[in-house]
């Protein structure tokens, strides 16, 4: 089986200064170089223009991990989806569990830096996820729903194609315990039914949804069989260059001692 393009992207959290930054890029880039496939890195703020500016002319995307939902005002902390797009982000992610969590991000709160975001054309990586007691009571899938429909609230379907979604179950990330594939598989289909019926079978069908939570250079493959997994969002394992330099090179059975295709 052939496997078709996957985006994979490194999620930093609040991990290292430029200095490590810069070094981690120029040991990766001539991997991603070759690379058949979209690879980012959702790097601090402070990271943004530099490393950039460094995977220039490079396959590699520089994003960020939370914007917030205006152009600008009296929001100390806070920045735009333009000062992101002006600093060489080409992504962000927004209502990461740890921002739902930690911060008490909301679906609403969520939804308006969606809309922020795609309304400066800066695309978006909407994250997702139950968490282990919502999924032993059963309502993983009501949760999953809630989210992807409250977090995509008045987002056009021409809006959608900046839209790509990212399937973390709470439970597993940080944890070394990934979903099984099938597992992330069942929930991938599940998410892409919402928004069907919330959009349209094309929509669907185009809108990428990334797998997250302890994935690593040993288990990336599972996942990106599947074909309803589009991609991976990746922490722990992205922090070190040779992890994140073999999760690059996921299709290269050397590289992993199983196959890719
Ligand atoms: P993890 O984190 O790979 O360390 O589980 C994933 C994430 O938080 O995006």
């Amino acid at each position: 089986m052939k496997i078709p393009p996957k985006w994979l992207i490194g999620n930093w959290k609040m991990h290292k200064t430029r200095a490590e930054a810069i070094q981690f890029v120029k040991e990766i880039l001539p991997k991603a170089t070759h690379s058949l496939d979209e690879i980012g890195l959702a790097v601090p703020f402070t990271c943004i223009a530099e490393l950039a500016k460094e995977s220039l002319q490079s396959p590699l995307e520089i994003g960020c991990q939370n914007i917030y939902s205006k152009d600008q005002g009296a929001f100390t902390g806070e920045i735009s989806a333009e000062m992101a797009l002006e600093a060489g982000a080409s992504f962000t992610l927004v209502g990461h569990s740890e921002r739902r969590a930690l911060f008490n991000e909301t679906n609403e709160f969520i939804n308006s830096k969606v809309l922020h975001a795609v309304s400066k054309k800066l695309k978006v990586v909407l994250c997702i996820g139950e968490t282990e007691l919502e999924r032993s009571s059963g309502r993983a899938y009501e949760v999953l729903s809630k989210q992807i429909s409250e977090g995509l609230k008045k987002v056009s379907s021409k809006e959608m194609e900046k839209v790509s979604i990212a399937y973390e179950p709470v439970w597993a990330i940080g944890s070394g315990v990934a979903a099984s594939p099938e597992v992330a598989e069942e929930c991938h289909r599940f998410c892409r039914s919402v928004i069907e019926e919330l959009y349209s079978h094309d929509v669907g069908q185009r809108v990428k949804i990334l797998y997250g939570g302890s994935v690593q250079p040993e288990n990336i493959n599972k996942f990106l069989e599947k074909v309803e997994i589009n991609g991976v969002l990746i922490g722990k394992a992205s922090l070190s260059s040779p992890a994140f330099a073999k999760i690059i090179d996921f299709r290269n059975p050397e590289s992993h001692g199983n196959k890719a295709t």
